[in-house]
């Protein structure tokens, strides 16, 4: 008995294999999905460790083995204007009036394949027949599962993103923008590329059946059970009234209003038939399908001219080059002052004085130059105006950009790491300013800006941050424009930051590459700043980089941080008190999921990490395995479909009440401000 039973699990093993290899390797399957479905169902029942189930093959290299789509992966039909919306609306309407809109997300194509269930291959679009196998990295995108909830046979299509956040965070230094760090995470064979995969996110927008199983009537029915089956589609909404293009196209506007905030680099909006009985009705044109439209975005991209670069002294001691161009309009704002990041990138660039450049601008990104376009002609400075509508009188010169070897700010030699210029001396003016400025931004200090941080240090009142938890009510009622109430309200603000928890405090200190989220993860790792002290004297980096998310560069540059600052912490503790991390991440909300939308109080980002910190999970989007939907005021698609998911639903009051039953008061969370960014922005600012 048992032989046989042993002889019929080798059958199916092989067999199951040979007719993935035929499926997937030859696009030419012998039996249908049912009858193979049947075989793994046996197998599962049989054996269910049994390694076939769980590996198709061997994985292979990524970027190695080209990959046939059974369904090619196509490119949409563009607009930019009203027009074309409205266009795209009365051609297709024969096609029916429901409509779902999703953001256009700028990441990286990827199809994921599902066999019973199992993630078995992962794809790039390639040329949109071909694509290259990326199942190696494609696991590492923590919201892919490698195993669906139920065991479905299906093709997953969506985009790889990478959150705003994180690029701002760890990569703005090494790519002009984080579509291309997604397809190079993707792509890269050993971890050796600039981004890793586990940094991005998948957001799903098709899914298709080899089997043609479908019973959908919607598309939008798809993304719930895409949802249900435990994949994350990108937010949607429905359109369907008798003039849907006109709330088309005030979406279109909603959207380039919160662009800018939104956790994803979007481009602009797909709008695609919902029904699929009409889509197959309107069919395709030899490029594109007749039933979707990609609306992008107008062009944030515009031409001008390099006038000379000055060099910055940034907090973190890099020197970042900024170019001074002829005022120009982007996206609605004129623009003189842009970024080069670094020498690195002027080298890139091969950029000179008196080239004409292009310029792009991202939201609330700061504005770079992407392209030298050669020597500029003096038509190309015409009719240009400053921002106060003031003409602008510059004149044409052509040289080369000169590399400082000085410091801007101290005249200290400068050193070459890499593609940055630094000045390593922490005495630095230049860096001083800013690591104070830096501090009470992040400690969200109301009225200590720039203005005031650079009289201190003109009267020498301060020289460190300590110093600032030094100063008196004389000292500051002294100074020009600061009356008695102001030096009352600055020291009131100080009084607030004296407690503070270990996440907020290593964020503060602005050492590079440290933002709220590394910050947030060291810290819990560590628990109290004693611990950190000690792990710094007793000279170990291994303990870091066991720390998920936190890589050899990231510990060396911690620890360079926190010993190049001693002195400074050592006076800091004199002065004020840092708070034990919570010992967190499993609490109250172990295994609970929670979705936030609307407008609350207190920052989004905030909010899900106090979920973080109890155990709780944060996603994107309301499907029917969510436990929490927390809503703030003119909550909208989401509240609806929480609504008839039957959804708990929490308003911000009720979630508070539900997160005090744990007596953690919330200001005792890691919190953060997303406003609040790091890097080369607050180098910028
Ligand atoms: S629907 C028939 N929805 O845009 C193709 N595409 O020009 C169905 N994209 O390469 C695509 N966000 O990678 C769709 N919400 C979204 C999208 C989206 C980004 C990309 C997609 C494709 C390109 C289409």
């Amino acid at each position: 008995m048992g032989e046989r039973v042993d002889e019929r699990i080798g059958f199916l093993a092989a067999e199951i294999t040979r007719h993935s290899e035929l499926y997937y390797n030859h696009s030419a399957p012998e039996i249908t999905d049912a009858d193979f479905d049947a075989l793994w169902d046996e197998l599962r029942q049989l054996d269910p460790d049994n390694e076939v189930l769980h590996k198709v093959g061997p994985e292979p290299l990524p970027g190695t083995v080209k990959v046939e789509h059974m369904f090619p992966m196509r490119s949409l039909d563009k607009g930019t204007t009203d027009d074309d919306i409205v266009h795209f609306v009365t051609q297709s309407t024969s096609g029916g009036k429901r409509f779902l809109a999703q953001p256009k997300l700028d990441g990286s194509a990827l199809s994921l394949e599902y066999v019973a269930g199992n993630l078995h291959r992962a794809a790039t679009r390639g040329s949109g027949e071909r694509g290259e196998d990326v199942t190696l990295n494609a696991k590492l995108v923590a919201n892919i599962p490698t195993r669906l909830n139920h065991p479905y046979t299906i093709h997953v299509r969506g985009e790889v993103v990478m959150p705003l956040a994180i690029y701002e965070e760890k990569y703005s230094n090494v790519s002009p923008n984080p579509r291309n760090l997604c397809s190079g995470a993707l792509r890269q064979k050993h971890g050796d590329g600039k981004a890793n995969a586990s940094d991005l996110v998948f957001c799903a927008y098709d899914v298709k059946f080899p089997d043609d199983s479908s019973q959908a009537r919607f598309d939008s029915e798809l993304l719930h059970w895409l949802q249900e089956a435990g994949i994350e589609p990108a937010p949607w909404q429905i359109f369907e009234s008798e003039t849907p293009q006109n709330e088309m196209i005030e979406y279109t506007k909603e959207w380039s209003m919160k662009r800018s905030s939104y956790e994803f680099e979007i481009d602009g909006i797909v709008f695609k038939l919902d029904e699929l009985t009409h889509r197959e009705r309107l069919g395709e044109t030899a490029h594109h399908p007749r039933w979707a439209l990609a609306w992008k975005f107008p062009s944030q991209e515009a031409h001008s001219v390099l006038l000379d670069v000055d060099w910055q002294t940034g907090r973190t001691g890099s020197v970042t080059p900024v170019a001074r161009i002829a005022p120009q309009m982007v996206g609605g704002v004129t623009v003189e002052n842009v970024t080069l990041h670094n020498v690195g990138e002027v080298e890139r660039l091969g950029i000179k004085i008196g080239d004409k450049v292009k310029i792009t601008r991202r939201g609330d990104v700061i504005p770079k130059i992407i392209e030298n376009l050669g020597k500029a002609s003096p038509s190309d400075l015409e009719n240009r105006l400053h921002a106060d509508g003031t003409s602008f009188t510059g004149h044409l010169s052509f040289h080369d950009i000169a590399i400082p070897e000085n410091c801007p700010a101290c005249n200290r030699v400068l050193t070459m790491e890499g593609a940055f210029l630094r000045c390593l001396a922490m005495e630095c003016d230049a860096r001083t300013a800013r690591s104070l400025t830096y501090w009470c931004r992040t400690l969200e200090m109301d009225g200590i800006g720039e203005k005031l941080i650079e009289a201190l240090l003109e009267k020498s009142l301060i020289v460190t941050i300590a110093d600032l938890y030094r100063l008196n009510h004389s000292q500051l009622s002294k100074l020009d424009r600061m009356g008695d109430k102001s030096a009352n309200n600055v020291l009131d603000e100080l009084a607030k930051t004296r407690t503070l928890n270990l996440a907020k405090f290593l964020h503060a200190l602005g050492m590079e590459r440290i933002g709220p989220e590394v910050a947030t993860t060291i810290s819990q790792h560590f628990i109290s700043l004693e611990k950190i002290l000690r792990w710094i004297d007793e000279g170990e980096d291994e303990e870091l980089t066991t720390i998920d998310g936190i890589g050899e560069k990231v510990a060396a540059i911690f620890r360079e941080g926190i010993s190049k600052r001693r002195t400074l912490i050592n006076e800091l503790t004199e002065l004020i008190t840092v708070i034990d991390e919570t010992e967190s991440s499993s609490g109250i909300f172990d295994g609970k999921s929670f979705c936030i939308t609307g407008s609350l109080s207190r920052p989004r980002k905030e909010i899900a990490l106090a979920i973080k910190s109890l155990g709780g999970k944060v996603v994107s989007s309301v499907s029917g395995n969510l436990d929490y939907l927390v809503a703030g005021e003119s909550a909208g698609s989401k509240l609806e479909k929480a609504q008839n998911l039957d959804v708990t639903i929490l308003d911000e009051h009720e979630f508070q009440i539900l997160m005090n039953g744990t007596n953690i008061s919330s200001s005792e969370e890691p919190s953060e401000d997303p406003h609040q960014s790091t890097g080369t922005l607050d180098d910028w600012l």
